[in-house]
């Protein structure tokens, strides 16, 4: 099977390999020259577990192409997945421009009974909009939204829970099904809908996550009012097979590429409709809110500006991503009252450097290779990111680094009774000081 997926970002490039991988002939492409260029080199600016190497072995093996645009593929194939980015424009909505200009470069080129994919996520009524906006060409659309998580993408791509196929197209369902039958071991996790119910089968997963997320930080807050737990709430909950194990750790919030932008854009787009979305409003705020909270925390504990260690700045563990991390935040609010910031992220170093490489107090960052020397002589250590060396880490030698250790902790990484042993100041959430 040949196919072209648009746009190398993070969904279109493991997409891609994840489709040679089963051994189709993938056809990548993105104006990006620079990212072409390095991705044809085997160089991927992403960091995601097994990703270099199902990358090199692909360009090995002739699976995976890449080109700077559509017009050199167009020979190869006629059955195009888009995964360009729909990111919120100024007035908090999907900015829909990358998949429409995709879109009208697949409708110019001269191959026939054209069959585009979207799986880049786009407001429910996009496909039947670009549908009328195409009716007198051969092209047919289908909605496919992707569910994967960075730091796992290539396992969830691979034995994905389900896969969603938007269409009232006969043939493009049967086309889909015969994309997707090497992934699925059971053909009951292709569910079939029409393409508006795909469309908002996605935004309904993230705020559904999302909103489990910031119930249980809401819950932390009354915990740490009355000297309840809120790690026996999480046991005491999940075991409830209605609310299930999974998306209630309280922390820091949510932040990513996904969840923070899909919440925005569907908040206003119900407002488009006059529907006014409490629910996915509230949920967003307390995200907002709790991230200000701890780093109110941090800033009336230690009072005056002194240096504080930050450990961990992607916006989870496993990705160099920090695109609407929680460190974002926190390192704004503690350089607006002039702290010095040592930071140390086993793979976003360089991407959080970048986020403050124009702010005035830059200097006042400093950026370390090793989780222990970012803590020489600094009495106070804040956790953003629960990446597993953290929690692994030894106490004594943190200890070593810095006496009279103050941590604050926004991913509850560390038992309490260890910290107690340790006698290590220790502030988490949600769990009694
Ligand atoms: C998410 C969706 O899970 C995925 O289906 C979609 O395709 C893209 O958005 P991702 O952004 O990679 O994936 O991260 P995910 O693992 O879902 O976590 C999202 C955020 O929630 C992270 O910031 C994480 O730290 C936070 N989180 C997650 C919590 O705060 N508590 C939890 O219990 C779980």
């Amino acid at each position: 099977m040949n196919l072209t997926v648009v746009g190398a970002g993070y969904i279109g490039l493991v997409t891609s390999l994840c489709f040679s991988e089963v051994g189709y002939n993938v056809f990548c492409v993105d104006v990006d020259q620079n990212k072409i260029q390095n991705l044809k080199k085997g160089i991927s600016n992403i960091y995601e577990p097994q990703l270099e190497r199902i990358l090199h072995s692909n360009i090995s093996s002739q699976k995976i192409h890449f080109f700077d645009n559509l017009k050199a593929t167009e020979a190869h194939s006629s059955l195009y997945f888009i995964t360009v980015g729909t990111p919120l424009n100024s007035n908090n909505e999907a900015d829909l421009t990358q998949v429409f200009s995709t879109v009208e470069q697949i409708a110019l080129l001269n191959n026939p009974k054209k069959l585009v994919v979207i799986k880049s996520t786009v407001p429910p009524g996009t496909l039947q909009l670009l549908k009328e906006k195409y009716k007198n060409k051969d092209i047919e659309f289908v909605s496919n939204p992707e569910f994967i998580r960075e730091g796992s993408a290539f396992s969830d791509c691979m034995n994905p829970d389900r896969i969603i196929i938007g269409t009232d197209s006969k043939s493009a369902t049967q086309t889909l099904f015969e994309v997707y039958k090497p992934f699925v071991k059971n053909p009951k996790s292709i569910i079939y809908m029409d393409p508006a119910s795909a469309e908002l089968t996605k935004y309904a997963a993230n705020i559904m996550l999302a909103s489990k997320i910031s119930l249980m930080n809401e819950f932390s807050r009354i915990c740490e009012k009355t000297g309840a737990n809120i790690d026996s709430v999480e046991i005491g909950i999940a075991s409830d097979q209605r609310i299930g194990p999974h998306f209630l750790k309280a922390g820091l919030g949510y932040g990513g590429s996904c969840f923070p932008k899909d919440i925005h854009s569907f908040i206003t787009l119900g407002k488009q409709l006059n529907e006014d979305l409490l629910v996915s409003k509230a949920v967003a705020q307390t995200n907002d809110f709790q991230i200000e909270r701890f780093a109110k925390k941090i800033i009336d504990h230690v009072q005056k500006p002194q240096k504080v260690t930050l450990w961990g700045a992607s916006f989870k563990p496993e990705t160099n991503d920090t695109r609407e991390a929680p460190a974002i935040k926190i390192i704004q609010k503690l350089l607006e009252q002039k702290f010095e910031v040592n930071i140390y992220d086993p793979a976003a170093n360089q991407s959080i450097s970048h986020c403050f490489e124009k702010h005035p107090q830059f200097k006042s960052l400093h950026f370390f290779n090793d989780q222990y020397e970012a803590l020489t002589n600094c009495q106070y250590l804040v956790i953003c990111t629960e990446w597993k060396q953290f929690a692994s880490a030894d106490l004594e030698k943190m200890k070593s680094k810095s006496s009279q250790l103050h941590i604050f902790d926004g991913r509850n990484i560390f038992s309490l009774e260890d910290l107690k042993k340790k006698n290590i100041s220790y502030y988490s959430i949600g769990r009694p000081q």
